[in-house]
């Protein structure tokens, strides 16, 4: 299936650091870059049927903004928050907000990393986690989001 057949818009968004995937300590979060990641995950939405609008922000605020902007536009949500995860009230007040389903992944496995890491104040407000599977939580992400959205 190619193009958009099935009417579905997804958000994916990297948040903090990820940027510097692929130089960013390569030994936990992989050596692909991010634009390389972008590239698996629109080859992945154009396979899939849906269009997707991706977005990365060092910013907290920056990413809130995004959502806002995007809410009406889209019809799910593949976050990765990196830092925001463990601490960030105001994304997950967002994400709370636009009332979208929304999955949360991880590149690393942040259940069995330090004590900071194992919390997501992120979690409550999500379908599901997709932590630990490199880029391929993002894919994992994707048809988990696609297959909510479809039934
Ligand atoms: C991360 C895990 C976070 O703890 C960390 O702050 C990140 C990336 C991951 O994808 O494994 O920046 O979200």
């Amino acid at each position: 299936m190619s193009g958009n057949s099935k009417n579905l818009k997804i958000l994916v968004i990297h948040g903090p650091n990820l940027n510097l995937l692929g130089e960013r300590e390569p030994e936990i979060y992989g050596s692909l870059t991010l634009c390389e990641l972008d590239k698996i995950i629109r080859e992945h939405a154009l396979k899939s049927g849906v269009d997707v609008r991706i977005f990365q922000s060092n910013h907290e605020g920056e990413i809130i903004d995004f959502i806002h902007e995007n809410r009406n536009w889209a019809k799910g949500i593949v976050i990765n928050p990196a830092s925001l995860t463990h601490y960030s009230y105001s994304l997950r007040d967002a994400l709370a907000a636009v009332n979208l389903p929304v999955v949360e992944v991880h590149l690393s496995d942040i259940k069995k990393r330090e004590e900071f890491r194992r919390i997501s104040v992120i979690e409550p407000v999500v379908v599901k986690q997709i932590s630990g599977f490199g880029w391929r939580s993002y894919i994992k992400g994707m048809e988990l989001l696609i297959d909510v959205l479809e039934s």
